[in-house]
């Protein structure tokens, strides 16, 4: 067996450490093996770790955004080759496809070729929160991205996007935004520039009381023009019901949409509900791993021409000060303490 650097998990609520004698995959069929270049984190990594959900095996690799090289390729890839770079969000919790070692598979519809222009710390940042995003929005509320390089004309109708300064938050708001709608996000205070640079219109404060947050929503969307709502926090879901029974008040449709697939909801029949499911992302033994799996390939070339055409862009982000894996355990540690207000990445290796 061929062994390979990483960082692994020995069972639920222990550390993260480094080991050098990790197993390193084989690609077959439509699967590459990428090397990983760059990392970006994710709350969901400490998640696994504490908990020990959508995890598959012990001792466990983790890891989920990731920007890299191509390096081998199964006999059936007909997109990459090995010298593609490559960026996109890994089946989490699968040892073998989880970007926190020196090689792991991806299947090669389900990444992202990275674009000219894009270095590999800002692609790092891009493939949970835009795939989430677009589970969320395209899967979930309906709706359909123009060409790339275009923005479908203006609506007179707003969506309303709980949480826009965060990674899957910014992507919401890009994504609505070239659909043609207004978008008014929340955010605290401090980081309102972030969903205004990705697009939003109008923002308001995401750490007011419930009432103030659906009064402020039905003043800024005009008196209430929104049909969709879609909570990006996991804290939201209160909020999303009564901004839709209490300030919406257009005759449609309407949607909330969630980042929250673990809590009890209790949504009305007369409200559609969807929560994205991420992790289901390359789990092909389960009906909706191939539900989520194929409407994220059938979307990859759209996101790759966007990122080309810079109608969808990477995130902000605070590259870590020292590269490798020891520098991803002591990152993760500031993503929990929350010393970050932005995205982080850590390199791995330059090439
Ligand atoms: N189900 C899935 O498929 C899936 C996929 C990806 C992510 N997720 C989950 O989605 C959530 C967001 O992920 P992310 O990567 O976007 O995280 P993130 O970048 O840390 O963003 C978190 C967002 O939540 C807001 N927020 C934090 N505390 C809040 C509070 N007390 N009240 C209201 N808003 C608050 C933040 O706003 P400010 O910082 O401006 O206050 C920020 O906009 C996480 O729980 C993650 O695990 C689920």
């Amino acid at each position: 067996m061929t062994t390979q650097s990483g960082i692994i998990v020995e069972a639920p609520h222990e550390l993260f450490k480094v080991s050098s004698g990790i197993a390193r995959p084989t690609p077959s069929g439509r699967e590459v093996l990428v090397k990983t270049l760059t990392v970006g984190l994710n709350p969901v990594e400490p998640f696994q770790q504490h908990t020990g959900v959508l995890v598959d095996e012990w001792p466990a690799v983790l890891g989920s955004d990731f920007a890299g090289v191509v390096v081998d390729v199964g006999p059936d890839c007909s997109k990459l080759r090995p010298g593609d770079y490559v960026h996109g969000c890994a089946s989490i919790g699968r040892n073998k496809y989880t970007p926190f070692q020196e090689t792991f598979l991806a299947d090669e519809t389900t990444v992202l070729r990275k674009v000219s222009g894009l270095n590999a710390a800002s692609a790092a940042t891009v493939g949970s929160g835009l795939l989430t995003a677009a589970l969320c929005l395209l899967a979930g509320t309906g709706l359909k991205l123009p060409k790339a390089g275009s923005k479908s004309p203006e609506k007179d109708e707003w969506i309303v996007v709980l949480g826009g300064s965060g990674t899957v938050g910014q992507f919401a708001v890009q994504i609505a935004h070239q659909c043609g709608y207004k978008v008014l996000a929340s955010s605290s205070l401090s980081k309102t520039y972030l969903p205004a640079k990705n697009g939003a219109t109008a923002t308001f404060n995401n750490r007011a009381p419930i009432d103030e947050q659906v009064a402020a929503i039905k003043e800024r969307t005009g008196g209430g023009k929104f049909a969709r709502i879609f909570d990006t926090t996991a804290q939201g879901y209160e909020l999303m019901l009564q901004a839709l029974e209490g300030a919406s008040t257009l005759d449609t449709k309407k949607y909330l949409a969630s980042v929250d697939d673990w809590s009890d909801f209790n949504t009305p029949a007369a409200f559609h509900e969807y929560r994205a499911e991420l992790g289901q992302l390359g789990r092909l033994q389960s009906p909706l791993g191939v539900e989520v799996t194929t409407a994220i390939a059938s979307w990859i070339p759209d996101f790759e021409a966007h990122l080309e055409a810079g109608s969808l862009v990477p995130l902000e982000y605070d590259l870590a000060p020292g590269a490798g894996w020891e520098q991803v355990i002591a990152s993760l540690g500031d993503l929990e303490s929350g010393k970050s207000a932005k995205k982080i990445v850590v390199k791995i290796r330059d090439q």
